[in-house]
């Protein structure tokens, strides 16, 4: 199952979709970085059609045929050149994406790839090109259905600013060290056996257990994990696209969900539901218990998700972001 906007680390000439976008220079008569590389792979008959287009302006957009590359059309922008941040650049860039948007949707295509535009030769840095090209895009995917892959050739020079990779760094530090601590304090407690032996009849007195039919038991099943999301959607006020929209989830897996009371998502896509509906930490540790998943102090993942709830951060595509850098799966994948 696809979601709408996924960043992926991989050459933009191998991806299998609809349009690649260039990140091109405005005579469209080829270049290096990611220009290189497409006319490369795409061969001679492309720069014979770009020939007959007559340049194309900055923030602007044009599109050819792919020829030998694996999309079906390349969709030529020009984006600005860096100069400090003030001459407009950051409009320019921003427009290259919803232009180029633009044009996949007149040619019907289904699935796009950028590059991240401008942040090579052209020196626009990378944490701030990433940041206009997810805000553009996902502004466009309110609005349409496609699948929109960001290609980032270079990690390390990824996204997130600064300050907001380290107030995680330390999160998932701290949190780190607290479980480790507790796990080992525990052995220590466990270690002659009283504690282990005394637990679980405390626990059958304190909730007074009733011997009672497994078919009782099953009439007082609880609401499943499709009936609370479609519920608080009704709670929140949203309706279903806008839900789905934004958790960055397919239309087809939400229908499925939907449709289905008993649906097990996948952890990802229950918490990017949970991210969706803005849900409190323990409303969404309930939610993803219906779908049998908890949310842990031992794995990065469990705390990064859980840092963005508890300082009230719902953007879904700044999580998969800093997911992306700790080399974490994507919410929603
Ligand atoms: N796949 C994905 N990303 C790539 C690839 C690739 N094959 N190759 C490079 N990148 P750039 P610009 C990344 O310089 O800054 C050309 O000469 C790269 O790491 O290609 O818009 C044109 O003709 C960087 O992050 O584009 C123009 O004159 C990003 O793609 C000028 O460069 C964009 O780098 C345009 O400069």
């Amino acid at each position: 199952m696809k979601m709408p906007l996924q960043i992926i680390r991989q050459d933009i000439t191998k991806i299998e979709c609809d349009a690649v976008v260039n990140a091109a220079k405005p005579s469209l008569l080829g270049g290096g970085g990611v220009d290189g590389a497409i006319h490369k792979a795409a061969g001679p008959e492309l720069l014979e059609e770009c020939r007959t287009l007559g340049g194309c302006k900055t923030g602007q957009a044009k599109i050819t045929k792919g020829y030998n590359l694996p999309a079906k059309y390349v969709i030529h922008t020009v984006g600005p050149v860096w100069k400090g941040g003030e001459k407009g650049e950051r409009d320019y860039l921003y427009s290259c994406y919803r232009e180029s948007l633009k044009l996949a949707k007149e040619y019907d295509c289904e699935s796009v790839a950028f590059p991240l535009i401008s942040s090579g030769v052209y020196g626009y840095p990378k944490d701030k090109a990433f940041k206009v090209a997810i805000d553009a895009i996902s502004e466009f995917l309110l609005g349409n259905d496609m699948t929109v892959y960001v290609a980032v050739f270079d990690k390390s020079a990824l996204s997130v600013s600064q300050k907001l990779f380290n107030e995680i760094k330390v999160y998932i530090d701290d949190n780190y060290v607290d479980e480790n601590l507790i796990l080992r304090r525990c052995n220590i407690y466990e270690a002659p056996g009283i504690a282990m032996s005394k637990t679980p009849f405390e626990v059958y007195d304190a909730c007074e257990c009733k011997a009672i039919s497994i078919e009782d038991a099953l009439e007082s099943i609880d609401e499943s994990f499709s009936q609370m999301l479609l519920r608080k959607i009704d709670e929140k006020g949203l309706t279903d696209a806008q839900c789905y929209k934004k958790a960055n989830i397919d239309r087809k897996l939400f229908s499925k969900i939907r449709n289905d009371i008993n649906y097990k998502p996948k952890k990802t896509t229950a918490i990017a539901f949970a991210i969706a509906l803005e849900l409190s930490l323990d409303e969404t540790k309930d939610m993803l218990m219906k779908a049998g998943y908890a949310l842990s102090h031992s794995n990065k993942f469990d705390i990064i998700i859980e840092y963005f709830i508890v300082n009230g951060n719902y953007n879904i595509f700044e999580i998969n972001e800093v997911l992306f850098q700790f080399d974490q799966s994507l919410l929603s994948v």
